[in-house]
């Protein structure tokens, strides 16, 4: 395994992951940019990796080690990597031992970036990302929260544990040629919408990018990938998914239903609405005492699609070893707790995993960040930590892969 370090303050962090490789038995070389140096000396990635580390490509010559690095390399997983770095790996640059190595690469690649907000969200970045991301590498989201100075946000980097877990779910999804080839794995996400007129609908702030990561990191792992996405327009298709798009529930479901049928995992992360209008204007409501028909909306309940699934399921119209997992975004109140109702949940929708989350005062919906309890049948629950959806997603679909396993 490769881990490249760039030079960023979190290049501290890095001696961390690289001893969590180690110590899971990983055999890891080191690359550090010539910057990174300035932040972690030579000698403590040599002393932590039992490898001579260099940073430029005309070290070891004579045993063409700029191509053998990443020709040999299982993985390559980069942290921190800086905007800089980033935008070299965009361009395909090879001006040194870390960018040369990427670039000779055919394993998976994982990035996790470090910086500061207004560099990450700068256009330049996520444009650098969005390409690195087209072409099948796989870029961690930053985390939240204390950056090098007094100021926090978006761009600090995961916690070395995360990130080290993270990349041994892609890895090991790699390893065994794809431990997932085969599989159809079908996933709604985003939240549906309802028409009250032609300029207006009943929604939800799902963006969808929990869905989305489940889709990226089961692709990751060879699965055939189809999300069922209701109004995502704005994020990127994961590499190697092929994405539907529906509006309503109602459409979802139909989607949902002919997706499944012959699918071997289904994910309902989708915030579907419970109800719809009763009636559907044909030309725009007006406001005023004369129609009062905007005071007073009249709803009819919408199907329940994960329900309907696990019913399908047992009467056969879906493989009867389907995997059916669900969502729960619960507030919890003063007589029970969120995974009380999520235990409950699990149960009424008899779904075999369901992922608990705590939602609301800009938790969860619409954030790139998640946390909770992953829920299965007969099994304690087990505590997610904060972390990036994908991180999350990696945590759900293990829990998948353990039932898949028996
Ligand atoms: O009942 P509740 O909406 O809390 O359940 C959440 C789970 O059920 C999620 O997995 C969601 O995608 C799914 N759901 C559904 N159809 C609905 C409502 C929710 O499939 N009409």
């Amino acid at each position: 395994m490769l881990v490249g370090v760039a030079g960023g303050i979190a290049a501290y962090k890095a001696c961390h992951l690289i001893r969590d490789f180690t110590e899971h038995g990983d055999d890891v070389r080191v690359i550090p940019t010539e910057a990174a140096l300035n932040f972690v000396g030579a000698a403590t990635f040599e002393a932590l990796s039992g490898h001579p580390v260099s940073t430029t490509v005309f070290d070891a010559v004579d045993e063409v080690q700029h191509v053998a690095l990443g020709q040999q390399a299982d993985a390559v997983v980069i942290a921190p990597a800086t905007a800089d770095l980033i935008a070299r790996l965009a361009c395909g640059r090879a001006d040194d031992l870390l960018s040369a190595s990427v670039l000779v690469a055919t394993c998976p690649v994982i990035i996790a970036p470090a910086m500061h907000t207004e560099m990450w969200l700068n256009p330049a970045t996520q444009d650098n990302v969005a390409t690195l991301r087209r072409r099948g590498v796989i870029v961690m989201e930053p985390a939240h929260g204390r950056l090098t100075g007094v100021d926090s946000g978006a761009g600090r980097l995961p916690e070395p544990g995360q990130i080290a877990e993270f990349a041994r779910t892609i890895i090991a999804g790699h390893r065994v040629d794809h431990d997932w080839h085969g599989l159809k794995v079908v996933i709604s996400a985003g939240g549906t919408q309802e028409n009250l007129d032609p300029v207006r609908y009943l929604g939800n702030r799902s963006s969808g990018r929990q869905g989305f990561a489940l889709g990226e990191v089961a692709a990751q792992r060879g699965a055939d990938v189809t999300i069922v996405a209701g109004n995502t327009d704005a994020l990127p298709i994961p590499s190697g998914a092929s994405v539907v798009r529906v509006t309503s529930t109602r459409d979802m479901h139909k989607a949902m239903n002919a997706e499944a049928a012959d699918a071997d995992i289904v994910i309902m992360a989708a915030a579907v609405s419970d109800y719809r209008p009763a009636s559907v204007a044909d030309s725009k409501m007006k406001k005023g005492a004369a129609d009062e028909d905007l005071a007073h909306l009249e709803l009819v309940e919408n199907p329940d699609i994960l329900k309907g699934l696990v019913e399908r399921r047992e009467n056969g119209d879906l493989k009867r070893d389907a995997i059916i997992v669900g969502f729960a975004a619960e507030t919890g109140d003063a007589h029970t707790t969120v995974l009380e109702y999520a235990q409950q949940k699990l149960l009424k929708k008899g779904c075999d995993v369901l992922m608990a989350n705590e939602v609301g005062e800009g938790k969860v919906f619409g954030q790139p960040t998640s946390a909770g309890w992953i829920l299965r049948k007969g099994a304690d629950p087990v505590e997610v930590e904060p972390g990036s959806k994908q991180v999350v997603a990696a945590q759900i679909l293990n829990v998948v892969n353990e039932i898949l396993e028996r």
